[in-house]
């Protein structure tokens, strides 16, 4: 295989430092055949088979996968769960303000985001795997209007708050039974220091790395959840200048384990 990860990668970051935002994706999440880099990465990743260990839409051996650590490694998966699925997660945090309170901090108010199965890429392609949250995040959220979007193939499921404390994963749709449950938080880490910002790598940092466990023991094929290779999402220190309620855009991996 000729192809190496780091030409590709190369090949990226031109692109990205060569076009304007307008321009480069087209506003949609791969409809243009060839003008999608997320799109193209994806298939990339399913085809490509460098390690000899990938069959397209197959299954993928994920037993010898590692995740990646936090600089302050969160714990690993409890005793006996092993790796069930990967997705990288694109939408947004929410946060609310109290504008009549001129100290007040923005408050955690949930967040929602499409989920895109890349277990396969996860055994595959790790390196590949790490940076897809920062392409992901220069894409716009994607929309009930894409569903036609050749990514749309992929969709691992939906991952939005019930209640403030209650973390939901719903990766039951018309493709795929995956398993839904309601998760809460049970540790968090920094993200590195190298990790985005934000959108065109401005803004306010990237949302800490989390370790997430079933609210409900047995309500769910998958019992433990981490959110790694964040980008963006965390929201300003103040609320100044901020309206009540507002969105930060995000992205990163989602790691399943049963
Ligand atoms: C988070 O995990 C780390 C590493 O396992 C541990 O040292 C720390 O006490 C945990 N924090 C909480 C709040 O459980
Ligand atoms: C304003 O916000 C600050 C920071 O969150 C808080 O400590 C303070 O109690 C708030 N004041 C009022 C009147 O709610
Ligand atoms: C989607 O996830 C399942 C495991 O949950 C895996 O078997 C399948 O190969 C994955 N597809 C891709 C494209 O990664
Ligand atoms: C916050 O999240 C919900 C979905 O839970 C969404 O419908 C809403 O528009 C978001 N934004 C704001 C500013 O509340």
């Amino acid at each position: 295989m000729l192809f190496s990860q780091a030409s590709l990668l190369l090949a990226l970051s031109t692109v990205v430092a060569a076009a304007p935002y307008e321009k480069r994706w087209f506003g949609s999440w791969g409809q243009e055949s060839g003008s999608s880099v997320f799109d193209s990465f994806l298939e990339f990743g399913k085809r490509h088979s460098w390690r000899g260990r990938t069959t397209y839409q197959g299954q993928c051996n994920v037993a010898a996968v590692q995740m990646p650590q936090a600089p302050k490694p969160l714990p690993p998966p409890s005793e006996g769960l092993t790796l069930y699925h990967v997705a990288v997660g694109r939408g947004t945090q929410n946060y609310t303000c109290d504008t009549s309170n001129a100290t007040a901090v923005p408050v955690a108010a949930g967040a929602v985001a499409s989920l895109f199965n890349v277990t396969c890429m996860s055994a595959d392609s790790p390196t590949l795997l790490s940076v897809i949250p920062n392409v992901a995040l220069e894409l716009p959220t994607p929309t009930a209007n894409d569903a036609t979007s050749p990514i749309y193939r992929d969709i691992s499921g939906h991952h939005y708050f019930t209640d403030l404390t209650t973390a939901f994963f719903n990766l039951d749709t018309n493709l795929n039974t995956y398993g839904a449950g309601g998760f809460k938080k049970v540790n968090a880490s920094d993200a590195p220091a190298t990790a985005v910002k934000g959108q065109h790598g401005q803004g306010y940092g990237a949302v800490p790395w989390l370790k997430l466990q079933a609210k409900t023991k047995d309500e769910c094929v998958f019992q433990e959840v981490y959110r790694i290779n964040t980008a963006g999402g965390n929201p300003p220190t103040s609320c100044q200048g901020q309206a009540a309620e507002f969105e930060i855009q995000y992205s990163a991996e989602y790691w399943f384990y049963s």
